[in-house]
C-alpha cells in the first residue's frame, strides 16, 4: 500500500469519549435510583442517509450515556437536532423546530439542547444560533459527532454555551456505539466528505475533504450486521464510488464491492450516492457478477444540457453519461436506474430544460428524486448571474414531474405478471392492513402478508403496477 494517507482518528481520541461517556452514566444512573425513571433522550434529524447515519450514532452514544431513547421531544433531558444544509427549506425547517423547542427549555432549564449537523457547520448560521435561539447549549459541526460526549461534560462544568470549532483536519471516528433504526436495514458509511465542488452544492464545505474508511473496518461491519440478521446493506458516501482514491489505497470502491460480496449470508448491498465520473466499467462489471450486489444504480445526472453541466462543474456531458447508462443496460438489462435532477439552476433557458426533459425520455429512469434549485450562500452558483424567478422554476418542476411519472409508469407496468424479490418491512405506515417492502431495485411494493413475514426476503407476484408502487401476493414455498 503506497502513499497511504492515515485518515483515521487516532483510538486515544475516541477512549477519551468513552471516559465521558461513563461520567455522565454514573450521572444518569444516579438520577434513576433517585427517580425511579430514565433520562431520556430525544434526536431530530435532517437531511440525508449520511445525517441518518450520523444521528444512529448519537443515539447510541446517548444509550451509552444511559439515556433511555425517545420518540419524542417533550420530557426529554437531552434534545439533539442534527441540521441539513443542502436547501434554503430544509435549514427553515430545522430553525423552525429548534424554535418550538424553546417551551420545552422554559419547562426543564435542567435540559439540554444542542444543535450539530451541515446547517451549523457555517458560520453564520452558528451566530444566528448564538444570537437568536439562546437556549440552545451547545452547537457541534460534522466532524465533531464523536464528541458529543465531551460537549455534555464541558457545558455541565462550566456553564457556558459551546460554539465547537470545526477540527481543521476531518478524520475518521472508528469504533462510536450506534443504536441503529429498527428493522433489517442497515446504513454503513464508508467514506465522508466531497472533493467535486458541483457549483450549486453546499455539501463540499459542510462534510469537508473525501477521506475513506478501510476496507477491513468496513468488512468486519457488515461481516457483523449480516451475522445480527441485517438483511439489506446501503453503504453511504456522498461521492460513494470514488471511494479510496483519497487515501491512497490500492483498492477502489469496485474492489470494496467485491470484497464485501465474499460475506456467506441471505443479504443485499445497496450503495449511493454516486458520481458518474467515478462510475467505471469494472465497477458494473463486479456489479453483474455479484451474488448480494443489487443491481441498483443511483447515479444523478442532473440536467441534460451539455452547458449548464459544465455550468454546474459536473464534468461530463449528457453523451459520456448515456454511454455509462448503455454499458450498464448491456451488462444489466433489468437493472434499475434511478437518479437526481434539478430545476432553474441560474442561466437555464427554456432550451437548457427542454433538454433536460428531452434527456429524461432517452435516459428512461425508474425513478428520480427532483429538485428546485436554491441558492446556496458561498457556493459559485449563488453569485451567478440570470437567477431564474421562482414561478419559471416551479412550472418546470411540474412539467418535469409530468414527463418522469409516465416514464415510472411506462417502467413499472412490464413488472406485472412477474415474481420479484421483496424484503418486507412490516406494516405500511399509512394503512397498517396492508405490508410494504422493496424490491432489488428499492421500488416500494405493497402486498397482504403476516408479522412473522417482516425482515424476510419474499417472493411476490406483481399484480398492479401504478407511477409509484407495484402491488402482489406472495408466492409460499410449498
Ligand atoms: N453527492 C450526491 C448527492 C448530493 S445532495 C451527488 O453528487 O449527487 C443530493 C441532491 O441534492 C443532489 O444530487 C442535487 O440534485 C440536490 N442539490 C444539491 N444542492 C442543491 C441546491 N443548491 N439546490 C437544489 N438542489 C440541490
Ligand atoms: Fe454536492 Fe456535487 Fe459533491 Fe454531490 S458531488 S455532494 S452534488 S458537490
Ligand atoms: Fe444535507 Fe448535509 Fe446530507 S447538507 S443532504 S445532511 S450531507
Amino acid at each position: 500500500m503506497c502513499n497511504t494517507k492515515n485518515n483515521i482518528l487516532p483510538a486515544a481520541e475516541v477512549e477519551k469519549q468513552f471516559e465521558y461517556i461513563k461520567r455522565i452514566k454514573k450521572d444518569n444512573d444516579k438520577y434513576t435510583e433517585l427517580n425511579g425513571n430514565r433520562r431520556r433522550a430525544f434526536v431530530m434529524t435532517f437531511g440525508c442517509q449520511q445525517n441518518e447515519a450520523d444521528s444512529e450514532k448519537i443515539a447510541g452514544m446517548a444509550e451509552a450515556m444511559g439515556y433511555e431513547i425517545a420518540n419524542l421531544p417533550e420530557g426529554a433531558s437531552l434534545i439533539v437536532v442534527n441540521t441539513c444544509a443542502v436547501r434554503e427549506h430544509a435549514e427553515q425547517k430545522a430553525l423552525s423546530i429548534i424554535g418550538q423547542y424553546k417551551h420545552l427549555k422554559n419547562k426543564d432549564p435542567d435540559m439540554i439542547i444542542a444543535v450539530c449537523g451541515c446547517m451549523v457547520t457555517q458560520e453564520h448560521r452558528v451566530n444566528e444560533i448564538k444570537f437568536s435561539y439562546p437556549y440552545v447549549d451547545f452547537v457541534f459541526g460534522t466532524s465533531s459527532i464523536h464528541r458529543l460526549p465531551q460537549l455534555i461534560c464541558q457545558r455541565r462544568a462550566s456553564g457556558r454555551r459551546i460554539y465547537c470549532p470545526e477540527e481543521k483536519e476531518y478524520l475518521v471516528a472508528e469504533g462510536i456505539p450506534m443504536k441503529r433504526a429498527e428493522g433489517a436495514r442497515a446504513w454503513v458509511s464508508v467514506m465522508y466528505g466531497c472533493n467535486n465542488f458541483c457549483s450549486y452544492c453546499i455539501v463540499p464545505y459542510v462534510r469537508g475533504r473525501e477521506r475513506s474508511r478501510t476496507r477491513e473496518a468496513i468488512y468486519d461491519e457488515v461481516a457483523e450486521l449480516v451475522k445480527q440478521g441485517y438483511r439489506d446493506i446501503t453503504l453511504l458516501g456522498q461521492n460513494v464510488n470514488s471511494y479510496g482514491k483519497d487515501s491512497g489505497y490500492d483498492y477502489d470502491f469496485a474492489d470494496l464491492l467485491s470484497m464485501l460480496d465474499t460475506i456467506e449470508g441471505d443479504y443485499m448491498i445497496h450503495f449511493m450516492t454516486s458520481h458518474p465520473k467515478d462510475a467505471t466499467r469494472k465497477l458494473i462489471d463486479v456489479m453483474a457478477n455479484g451474488r448480494h450486489i443489487a443491481k441498483h444504480f443511483h447515479l444523478p445526472l442532473q440536467a441534460g444540457s451539455d452547458d449548464v453541466l459544465r455550468r454546474m462543474n459536473r464534468r461530463y456531458t449528457f453523451e459520456s453519461y448515456m454511454g455509462i447508462l448503455d454499458y450498464i443496460r448491456e451488462k444489466m438489462p433489468d437493472a434499475v436506474i434511478t437518479s437526481d435532477i434539478m430545476v432553474g439552476f441560474p442561466g437555464e433557458s427554456e432550451e437548457d430544460f427542454e433538454d433536460t426533459l428531452r434527456a429524461l425520455r432517452r435516459a428512461r429512469f425508474d425513478m428520480i428524486y427532483s429538485f428546485i434549485y436554491s441558492p446556496r450562500r458561498g457556493t459559485p452558483a449563488y453569485s451567478m448571474d440570470c437567477h431564474i424567478p421562482d414561478k419559471i422554476k416551479s412550472e418546470r418542476f411540474e412539467r418535469l414531474l409530468q414527463c418522469q411519472n409516465a416514464i415510472a409508469l411506462e417502467k413499472n407496468k412490464p413488472l406485472v405478471g412477474k415474481t420479484v424479490r421483496v424484503l418486507c418491512d412490516g406494516r405500511s405506515k399509512n394503512n397498517d392492513k396492508v405490508f410494504s417492502g422493496r424490491n432489488e431495485g428499492n421500488k416500494i411494493v405493497f402486498f397482504d402478508a403476516e408479522d412473522s413475514d417482516t425482515g424476510k426476503f419474499l417472493d411476490v407476484l406483481i399484480e398492479r403496477a401504478d407511477t409509484f408502487a407495484l402491488y402482489g401476493k406472495i408466492i409460499r414455498q410449498k
